[in-house]
């Protein structure tokens, strides 16, 4: 299969009833954004968040597409990092939008990564008891993730995303242009989430993918396909069960694992959120080859030969030392998913792209798991 040429943006619909909403994805489409809003919300003012380094990158080229179509704009520009889901931040930017009067039908735009969309999100569904909001993904991962299914969040001293709500957004302009200027280090881990919806759900995506990674990290219309193919599969689950009741914890394959590890690397630069999901997906992938009937050890160790080939890690012994016990990683795992009479919800996989859930883990296995992969060498 090879990625189709495309110069017109690819519009994927993410479909909610009276919620639904598109997702632009194309270069330069962050052009169009006034215009788009401009007949999505005429006479709507817009009040822009975004961070410090994409303030740099990518503010003006924003607000020149709001004067463009003469929408009235304002801003607020927050720390970079995890650090901003705090209730510090999200006082100020709340405080911020009240300040520069915006009403019921105005809108709130998102502008950066994962952390800026959960932020502002969260402003835009709380202030005035919901404001619009659009997302405008800066980051790999924000693009084909964190900005669609309406997700949002700031972080609590009890752990990551636990003081939030869901809150729609009416428009997601993803511009994979902006992508261009993103460290490698931050595109590859983004690329963690790519590879997820081939290994949880689209086998031939996934093939895919391991023909065609190296056109996707260089751009053109392989990654615009990427992340095209990525949010149809993320509005589909989205549409089928927006309150992750049942089968949006597919999106999670890797995340028990990964959040883990995430947490004992104090969210810091010593792991990316990406690069744990890889090591998170790695392990189920394992972990689900060792029970009968579910993927083969060949299928297995196929996953994890293509998130080594672009680079991530998929090994517990690829974090930076040093590395976590298994105590301090079950602790983790439990105040996470909080383990239920001794056991755990788990995405595990009966294939390549046959992901499922499974309620029943038993802690102790999880535990005899963790502690055969710390010891290997
Ligand atoms: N990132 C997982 C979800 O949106 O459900």
């Amino acid at each position: 299969m090879t990625a189709p040429v495309r110069n017109e943006p690819t519009i994927v619909e993410v479909d909610l009833g009276p919620r639904s909403y598109g997702i632009v994805i194309g270069r330069g489409v962050v052009s169009s954004l006034g215009t788009r809003l401009a007949a999505l919300r005429p006479a709507a003012k817009a009040f822009i968040v975004t961070d410090e380094n994409v303030a740099r990158h990518a503010l003006r080229t924003i607000e020149s597409a709001l004067d463009r179509a003469a929408i009235e704009k304002s801003s607020v520009i927050v720390p970079p990092g995890e650090g901003s889901k705090s209730f510090r931040v999200f006082e100020r930017v709340c405080e911020a939008v009240i300040a520069a009067r915006m009403e019921r039908g105005d809108l709130v735009v998102a502008l950066g990564g994962g952390v800026v969309g959960d932020l502002a999100g969260l402003a835009a569904a709380v202030v005035r008891r919901g404001l619009d909001c659009v997302q405008v993904p800066t980051s790999l991962l924000a693009q084909v993730d964190s900005s669609v299914g309406g997700k949002t969040a700031i972080d609590s001293v009890h752990g990551k995303n636990l003081i939030g709500a869901f809150h729609q957004p009416i428009l997601v302009v993803a511009d994979t242009a902006l992508l261009d200027s993103l460290p490698r280090r931050e595109f590859r881990a983004g690329y963690a989430e790519v590879a997820k919806y081939g290994l949880l759900g689209d086998a031939p995506f996934f093939a895919w993918l391991e023909a065609n990674w190296r056109e996707i990290f260089a751009g053109g219309p392989a990654r615009d396909h990427a992340i095209a193919v990525s949010c149809r599969a993320k509005a589909a689950i989205v549409a089928r069960d927006e309150r992750e009741t049942g089968e949006r914890q597919l999106l999670n394959l890797g995340h028990t694992f990964g959040h883990a590890l995430e947490a004992a690397c104090g969210y810091s630069e010593r792991l990316l959120h990406g690069e744990a999901i890889a090591i998170g997906m790695a392990l189920a992938f394992e972990f689900s080859a060792h029970r009968p009937g579910l993927v083969s050890k060949s299928d297995a160790a196929r996953a994890i030969r293509h998130l080594a080939a672009v680079g991530l890690p998929t090994r517990l012994q690829d974090i930076p030392a040093p590395l976590p016990t298994g105590d301090e990683l079950m602790r983790l795992i439990a105040q996470d998913k909080k383990i239920k009479r001794g056991r755990l919800t788990f995405i595990l996989a009966r294939g390549i792209g046959a992901a499922f859930v499974e309620t029943g883990v038993e802690e102790a296995e999880v535990r005899a798991f963790i502690e055969r992969k710390l010891s290997e060498r």
